[in-house]
């Protein structure tokens, strides 16, 4: 099995998509982490706070990574208009 790809780190015009474990997941508002679009704690001081995601199952996600999309934490498509 290969290595996830790691988090771009940055915003972009198009998601992160990854297969993810069950468990907790922090979606990064700031986006100042260097793992965005996952929170690495860098809000800490800011007004910003992550979106927490509990998966129960394994599943493909595609974290928006433009900040547009109407449904945050998941691409919905709306980086294509940017
Ligand atoms: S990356 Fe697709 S809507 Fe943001």
């Amino acid at each position: 099995m290969s290595e996830p790809p790691p988090p771009p780190g940055r915003v972009q015009q198009g998601p992160y998509v990854v297969r993810c474990g069950p468990g907790r997941y922090a979606y990064c508002r700031c986006q100042r982490s260097a793992r965005f679009p996952l929170c690495d704690g860098t809000h800490r001081g800011t007004e910003f706070q992550p979106i927490k995601v509990d998966l129960d199952r394994e599943l493909t996600v595609a974290w928006c990574c433009c900040g547009k999309s109407r449904n945050l934490p998941y691409c919905d498509g709306s980086h294509a208009g940017i």
